[in-house]
């Protein structure tokens, strides 16, 4: 295992009816801009919640932070406390809100020219607004991690600092039970490749992190189905909430080296095409273990057994056959596994190739081995069945 330095600060309020504890979380002399995104709080009795727990507060809210949020809509928001002057920030909604808010706490207090440097150039964010939040999709890890990710145009680059974790998270599953299935599905893929991408590398004896990993995991298989087959049942969306924080809030990577490949090669996806994070990960992941077999070899052996109880045949049918049920869990929830099954054709990888050169992209995965050509290749390996 390799020294570690972990602390993650954000409060957690989990289960019904914990939207009331943000009432004491926020100062009361604080004055408050509530972020939101394209109105789904107002429909399922979230926005209503939040109105009265901040009904002793002075509050504003900001709307429209869309899916993959831009740029110039957070920049208004950046506009309006600047204006207005308001000093805590509280998300409500998905990693879209919250990493839009973690952006516009860190721009609303940025000295320098131009906020933008903080994702292109990783500009030092000194100081940023306090920020807490109310997850109402559960996926990102987000709501207790220091990362955010903001798009501008087809560039979609991320940044991380501590300065922007939030204080707070209220994790309430029932705020989740208005998904629609498509959301419900991204997910629990996407905390899935998180798990992923910090456990499938190589050994390094960490067995903790190992075992709870491989948890999360199991759950997420287990119970991901279920959430589309039985969309009422809120024991099931409580464990994949828990799972999907667990996931990204840096405990299980702590200590152990990381992939995240997947996620560079999705946000091209994304940025250049439109099509959903996590939609994007399912296609690149099974691409990335055929293509990387060999680094991966002794973790895909481990995941093969623990995950999916394979422990017979030759190591190739072992890895084939885990990466063959990895697929099939992303097909159960309903997810693209191909750049075909996604509308993308074989023209459309020399586009994604050069938006990762251009983004700098060009030593990813755990040893920093995999190059331009090499993400090409795995790009070829997603394309077609
Ligand atoms: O905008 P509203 O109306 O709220 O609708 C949203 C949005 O259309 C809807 N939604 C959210 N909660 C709902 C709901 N609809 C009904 N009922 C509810 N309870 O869902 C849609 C998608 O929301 P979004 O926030 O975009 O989804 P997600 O949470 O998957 O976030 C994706 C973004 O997070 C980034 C992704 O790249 C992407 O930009 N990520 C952030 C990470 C981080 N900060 O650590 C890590 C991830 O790997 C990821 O990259
Ligand atoms: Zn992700």
């Amino acid at each position: 295992m390799n020294p570690f330095s972990y602390h993650n600060p954000t409060r957690i309020h989990f289960g019904e009816g914990q939207i009331a504890a943000i009432t004491a979380e926020i100062p009361k002399d604080s004055k408050v801009l509530v972020l939101y995104g394209g109105g789904s709080i107002k429909q399922n009795g979230v926005y209503e919640q939040v109105t009265q727990a901040l009904s002793d507060h002075q509050w504003a809210e900001f709307s429209g932070i869309e899916p993959n949020p831009q740029y110039d809509t957070l920049m208004k928001a950046v506009e309006k406390i600047q204006t207005e002057g308001f000093d805590y920030l509280l998300a409500v909604g998905g990693g879209s809100v919250i990493d839009g808010t973690k952006f516009i706490a860190a721009a609303a207090c940025f000295k320098g020219q131009d906020p933008w440097d903080i994702l292109a150039k990783h500009a030092p964010v000194e100081t940023a607004l306090p920020i807490g939040c109310i997850l109402t999709l559960p996926a990102t890890g987000s709501e207790s991690n220091k990362g955010a990710v903001v798009s501008r145009g087809k560039d979609k680059l991320s940044f991380m600092t501590a300065k922007v974790q939030p204080a707070f998270a209220v994790l309430d599953p029932a705020t989740t039970l208005s998904l629609s299935p498509r959301q419900i599905s991204n997910g629990v893929v996407d905390a899935f490749v998180h798990v992923m991408e910090q456990y499938l590398t190589f050994p390094v004896d960490a067995k903790v992190q190992d075992r709870f990993a491989e948890g999360l995991l199991l759950t997420l298989i287990e119970e991901g189905p279920k959430a589309l087959e039985n969309p009422d049942d809120l024991t099931v969306r409580a464990n994949i909430m828990w799972s999907a924080t667990q996931a990204l809030n840096g405990l299980i990577g702590v200590g152990v080296p990381q992939d995240w490949a997947t996620h560079m090669i999705g946000h091209e996806l994304t940025g250049n095409y439109g099509i959903d994070h996590a939609r994007t990960l399912s296609i690149v992941l099974p691409a990335v273990m055929k293509a990387r077999r060999q680094d991966k070899e002794a973790k895909l052996l481990q995941y093969a057994e623990r995950v999916f109880g394979l422990t017979e045949g030759s190591t190739d049918s072992r890895i084939d056959a885990a990466i063959a049920q990895t697929e099939a869990f992303f097909k159960a929830m309903d997810v693209p596994v191909r750049l075909t099954d996604a509308g993308l054709a074989e023209s459309d990888i020399q586009v994604l190739v050069s938006s990762l050169e251009k983004h700098g992209m060009t030593a990813l995965g755990e040893h920093g081995r995999i190059a331009i050509a090499d993400s090409e290749m795995i790009l070829n390996t997603a394309l077609a069945h």
